[in-house]
């Protein structure tokens, strides 16, 4: 190895001698004054400019001596890359880094790698050495060779260096061979094609690590291997170090890696694991990234594009984890079900290798036949095409794109993609980096004439009962349900053209969703926005990084949070600082400087192949795995729970004092993992006893209010996709008027019905507090929330109470226990929404009596839900 260009090390020329030494000093004379003052002139002269001479000399110096230090402060950069040897045929002894034949072509490869960047000057002045890290079999049976290459580069050349890297591989882009050597005798030289190069994350070139380790594995047909971070799983991982796994599968195979415990410091910026579709570290080839802690819900699995993998651990300094295990196996490298024609009326199509993440470079193309006459309906279950720095309006990356529109992202809601031809082709595009859960979806017919029958048909071609036209929300999720409606009279009608109730002006709330409602009610003026706490700002003070409202409303809905003096509007983070960003809790960003906004963000997610979109009147199975059914000994369900921990349950505080006997632990009976009533031992469904029951100390059975307890079972339970916590609110957490959540519970279907057996679900929305205690005859206290469905026909009933009123959050997908299932007048009547206990009251409470730490919050409010199950009647 050979260290080039280090040619800047030009010594300091001495500064020119300040002093003019042809000045002369005239000796005084005391018998001429005159002369002997025009002397003291000159004399001060001269000794100002010798001074200004010498200042001038220094600074020159100092400038000339900075550049050089400057230019001498080095960075190392190190490049990983891969290439193609196209005149080698691969043997096995290649994979041994041992074996004559590896070094044998390593260092030939090495030389002609020098001689490459020696032919760019750039290159050949800041070059340390190449080395060569392992090889694999291409698809022709050639050698792939993959390596480092390390430059010693001033800052200030970083980017040049880049720039010249990249332009000397676009000369070998595929299909491109070079003959690279020098060497007089060209029968020897490789000859090299696809050549790439990317640089490595400065976090793994980090001089800290001290521990550098790597291990390759082969992985053999039918056989399943582990790998682990060291010491997983009696010790944690040590600090500092870097330890890699090389995978490798036969030609022709992919490898297929799962992670069965991911237990990392929960940040990537300190400890974390890679993996990459590659057998070097570049960031070209980066399939994810991972840290902090998974749970065997959350499946982890990847695909490789060809038949190698590598996987790296990076650990720092402080907090060691336990670390990781993974299972890896070889998978025919053709997956079943990537394109092809689909006919008939139904049918479903996926990602290639779902529920894994689909693997890097893969392309798909379906084309969808359907009986002529008939147009395409796709629904997806699921759709994860995240890609960093992909923006969902031009979808580069990853992506799917249907009938020539790409799309990708996230979707949370299933709104139904309408095709209005009888053919529809498909197509699945992965890049080379960073993959993602990809999609499950299914195609179904219709006529075009029927598509909605007798419900109401939105522009686009979404179906929403008639009931929902002109009820003031955007049901069809295009606002189509509300245009052109005809206010009744005890309605106003919004500028955007909504109608909504009266009672609604001017309460504070914007209801109408262009402020219409909150204009002219004489406390602030068109152009203004409505702070929380009454007063009025421009509207162009918003999200101007200023607190002009002084209670961060202006500032609360911005990508931007700016820290604020702490109030009872503002989210308090960890370190005590207090953000304006409404409900930045676990939304994925980190909005904390300390990133407590992001901790414990565990709970609340539903398993990801569930959809949440339903019409029915049952939910599925493990939809919401946090709901619990109490049974009283000898008397079966009498209340709903939800689980928050793995220890402990929220419910109402009446369902446990309603008589002396219901607060004795010992009474009670904790279902949970349940679906129906009638099958109570499933395999998913797990029996506790109650060890203690807290009820808060204010609860007040005459108005129910700060109705809430808290149960603790007798033993921790097992979490698993049908048992898992919910999240808990922060105190600041705040649900908009309209917001819609969903209430699940056993409860009876109709208020002088029966209990239901299979466990219920229906979704409603939050109704605002003023127009809730003037629809309600008994107190509603600003300890209670209201929702429901002011037509009616959709509500909780005797049998739920205790149980969740859960809201989901659109960014994140992750649920919140926003509402406890206490009373209503009735059930489900008309203009009676029902009440629950408002959780974000009791949030410190619950903490301090429980110690349960799991916080959330929600980020986008807006609610594009497409249809109401009305069909749960209670
Ligand atoms: N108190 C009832 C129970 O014990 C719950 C009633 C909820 N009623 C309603 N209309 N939302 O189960």
């Amino acid at each position: 190895m050979e260290s080039l260009g280090n040619g800047t090390e030009d010594s300091l020329k001495n500064p020119d001698d300040p002093v003019d030494p042809s000045l002369q000093f005239l000796p005084a004379s005391d018998a001429k004054k005159v002369k002997k003052k025009k002397f003291f002139v000159r004399a001060i002269l001269v000794i100002i400019l010798v001074i200004l001479a010498a200042v001038t000399a220094l600074l020159t110096g100092l400038l000339v001596w900075n550049f050089h230090l400057r230019n001498d402060v080095r960075i190392k950069k190190v490049f990983a890359g891969s290439l193609t040897v196209a005149n080698r045929r691969f043997t096995d002894s290649y994979e041994d880094s041992s074996s004559a034949q590896f070094n044998e072509l390593a260092s030939h490869l090495s030389k002609q790698m020098k001689n490459m960047y020696s032919s760019v000057p750039l290159l050949s002045k800041y070059y340390v050495s190449s080395s060569i890290q392992a090889f694999s079999e291409s698809g022709d049976g050639t050698v792939i060779a993959y390596y480092l290459s390390e430059f010693s580069v001033p800052e200030a050349e970083v980017s040049a260096l880049d720039e010249a890297i990249q332009s000397s591989m676009r000369t070998t882009e595929p299909g491109q061979t070079r003959r690279l050597s020098l060497s007089r005798k060209p029968t020897n030289d490789l000859l090299i094609n696809n050549m790439m190069s990317a640089a490595v994350d400065p976090r793994m070139v980090n001089s800290a690590l001290k521990g550098h380790h790597k291990q390759s594995h082969h992985s053999r047909a039918g056989e399943t291997d582990f790998i682990q971070s060291p010491g997983f799983p009696d010790s944690p991982y040590a600090s500092n170090t870097y330890t890699e796994w090389r995978l490798r599968a036969d030609p022709d195979h992919r490898l297929r890696l799962e992670f069965t415990v991911v237990d990392l410091e929960n940040d990537c910026h300190k400890d974390f694991i890679r993996v990459y579709d590659s057998l070097i570290p570049s960031e070209n080839h980066v399939m994810a990234e991972k840290c902090g802690h998974y749970t065997h819900k959350e499946q982890l699995v990847f695909l490789s594009s060809g038949n190698v993998m590598l996987v790296t651990l990076v650990t720092n300094e402080e907090k060691n984890f336990p670390g990781f295990r993974a299972k890896y196996s070889q998978v025919p490298a053709e997956i079943q079900g990537c394109g092809g024609k689909l006919t008939g009326m139904k049918g479903t199509f996926t990602s290639p290798g779902f529920p894994s993440s689909y693997p890097p470079q893969a392309q798909c193309v379906w084309n969808i036949e359907v009986p002529e006459g008939n147009h395409i309906i796709l629904n997806f279950n699921k759709f994860s095409l995240n890609d960093p720095g992909q923006s969902p309006d031009n979808c580069t990356k990853d992506y799917l794109e249907v009938t020539g529109n790409r799309m990708c992202g996230e979707k949370f809601e299933n709104v139904p993609l309408v095709i209005k031809t009888d053919k529809a082709d498909i197509k699945f595009f992965s890049d080379m980096s960073h993959v993602d859960k990809g999609f499950s979806a299914e195609f179904e017919t219709f006529k075009p004439f029927d598509r909605c029958s007798k419900k109401f048909h939105c522009e686009n071609d979404a179906c929403v009962s008639q009931k929902l036209r002109c009820d003031g929300y955007d049901d069809c999720g295009d606002m189509s349900d509300e245009k052109n409606c005809v206010c009744e009279e005890s309605y106003i009608k919004c500028k955007n053209g909504f109608c909504k109730p009266k009672y609604w002006q001017c309460d504070g709330v914007n209801d109408c969703g262009d402020n219409t409602d909150e204009e002219n009610c004489g406390y602030c003026k068109a152009g203004e926005v409505a702070c929380r706490n009454g007063r009025c700002v421009s509207e162009q003070k918003k999200c101007d990084g200023h607190n002009d409202c002084e209670d961060g409303t202006d500032e609360s809905m911005c990508a931007k949070s700016i820290v604020l003096t702490c109030s009872e509007f503002t989210f308090k983070c960890k370190n005590n600082m207090c953000i304006s960003k409404q409900n930045p809790e676990c939304d994925g960003h980190r909005d904390c400087e300390d990133g407590s906004d992001e901790e414990g963000c565990e709970c609340g997610m539903t398993p990801y192949q569930s959809s949440r979109i339903v019409g029915g009147e049952a939910a599925s199975e493990g939809y919401w795995p946090w709901q619990v059914s109490l049974h009283l000994k000898g008397r079966g369900h009498v209340c709903g729970a939800s689980l928050i921990s793995d220890l402990w349950l929220v419910t109402a505080a009446h369902c446990i004092q309603e008589t002396n006997r219901y607060s004795w632990p010992e009474e009670w009976d904790v279902y949970l993992g349940l679906h129906s009533q009638s099958e109570t031992n499933t395999a998913n469904t797990v029996l506790k006893g109650v060890k203690q029951i807290i009820c808060h100390p204010e609860y007040n059975p005459q108005l129910y209010n700060s109705d809430i307890a808290l149960m603790e079972l007798d033993s921790p339970v097992t979490l698993s996709q049908y048992i898992w916590p919910i999240c808990l609110p922060s105190a600041t957490q705040l649900l908009p008027t309209g917001q819609s959540v969903w209430i699940t519970g056993w409860g009876k279907t109709r208020e002088e019905g029966q209990l239901a057996s299979v466990l219920q679900e229906a979704k409603v929305r939050i109704i605002n507090e003023t127009v809730c205690s003037q629809l309600i005859e008994d107190e509603v206290t600003p300890q209670m929330i209201c929702a429901g469905i002011l037509t009616g026909g959709v509500d909780a009933c005797q049998g739920d109470s205790g149980g969740p009123m859960s809201f989901v959050d659109p960014t994140s997908g992750r649920c919140f226990l926003v509402g406890v299932v206490s009373w209503g007048e009735g059930c489900g009547r008309k203009g009676k929404p029902g009440i629950y206990t408002r959780v974000t009251k009791y949030r410190s409470w619950i903490r301090e009596e429980s110690g349960v730490l799991t916080e959330g919050g929600s980020s986008k409010l807006n609610d594009l839900d497409a249809e109401v199950s009305e069909r749960w009647i209670l």
